[in-house]
């Protein structure tokens, strides 16, 4: 039998190592919680959950060779994504030994989470239900299977990785009568009302961030890097699409931003979640050198 998932307040430096270890595969989990470190409004209802087939962390004999690891904030809110990741999506092949061993991880790390936000609900009130974010498609298969995962018709993307040492150079210099600006309150709004992506500008104005504004401040295009290192809700305004505005601006927030989440932001890996319809987007992320890794939904 398993032993019982460990729960932790805020990410241990030993799981940082072992995640960093499993790059890009971990990506999402690593960034996510390397925002959690940073963030100075961490919220106390945060936990991160690791199941593993040695049930310590530590290095040498009790390091483990397989884990699962979520993190969640049992707060209730729109942008309260939890985040999962188990080794099984290395690719490596696992066996049918080593697959059971991740399904009951996987078992042991919901059946946490569970637990978890009853805990928490007490005296207070829980989400309705945990939302999986950038959940990958293989690990979305195995909880679907166990009927403890209800999917959403929120759509399948692309796991777009991008190596910041690789991207295209960018073009500092804007057409007349545009400027490099930062997202206000109220650049956040717009950016909310262009999309039907539930998000709150509370949320976005936290984020690191770059827009192309007028000379009179109204905002043209956009982007930001979500709390998982991505690059998300890229946009351009349609009267000034295809001049290359937002591919230039991608490139300027991958390269300054990227190093918010890590030290070796200098060459380190960042990624998009695109939507396979979105023809316009995965063009965007062809044209800055990016690669499709796997598949997640949302
Ligand atoms: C996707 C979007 C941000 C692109 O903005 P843009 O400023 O027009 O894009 P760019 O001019 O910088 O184009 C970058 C590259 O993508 C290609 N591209 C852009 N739009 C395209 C389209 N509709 N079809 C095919 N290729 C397209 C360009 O040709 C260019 O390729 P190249 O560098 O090889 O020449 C814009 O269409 C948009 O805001 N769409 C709605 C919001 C959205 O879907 N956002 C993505 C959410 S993840």
């Amino acid at each position: 039998m398993l032993p019982k998932a460990s729960v932790f307040t805020s990410p241990p430096a030993q799981l940082m190592g072992l995640l960093a270890e499993r790059l890009p595969s971990s990506l999402t989990i690593l960034r996510r919680l390397q925002f959690a470190l940073r963030d100075e409004s961490s919220p106390q209802h945060a936990r991160i959950i690791v199941g593993s087939d040695r049930g310590a962390l530590g290095p040498g004999p009790t390091e483990p060779r397989s884990y699962t690891v979520a993190y969640a904030d049992f707060s209730a809110g729109p942008d309260a994504q939890t985040v999962l990741y188990s080794t099984l999506e290395d690719g490596q092949a696992v066996g049918d030994g080593g697959r059971s061993e991740h399904e009951q991880q996987l078992a042991c790390v919901v059946d946490e989470l569970v637990r978890l936000r009853s805990e928490h609900g007490r005296g207070w009130r829980p989400p309705p239900r945990l939302l999986l974010g950038s959940l990958h498609a293989d690990v979305r298969a195995i909880l679907e299977r166990t009927g403890r995962l209800q999917g959403r018709s929120s759509g399948i993307y692309d796991k777009w990785l991008f190596k910041v040492r690789d991207l295209p150079p960018a073009e500092e210099r804007l057409p007349d009568g545009m400027y490099w600006g930062r997202a206000t309150f109220a650049d956040c709004r717009t950016v909310v009302a262009r999309t039907d992506i539930p998000r709150t500008a509370d949320f976005l104005v936290k984020l690191p961030n770059l827009v192309i504004k007028l000379q009179d401040h109204t905002p043209i295009a956009w982007g930001f890097l979500g709390v998982d290192g991505g690059l998300m809700s890229l946009h351009c305004e349609e009267s000034y699409r295809r001049k290359g505005l937002a591919r230039n601006l991608a490139i300027k927030l991958l390269r300054e931003s990227t190093g918010y989440f890590t030290d070796d932001g200098g060459e380190g890996w960042t990624s998009a979640d695109v939507s396979k319809d979105n023809s316009a987007s995965q063009a965007v992320c062809r044209s800055l050198n990016g690669q499709t890794a796997w598949v997640v939904s949302w």
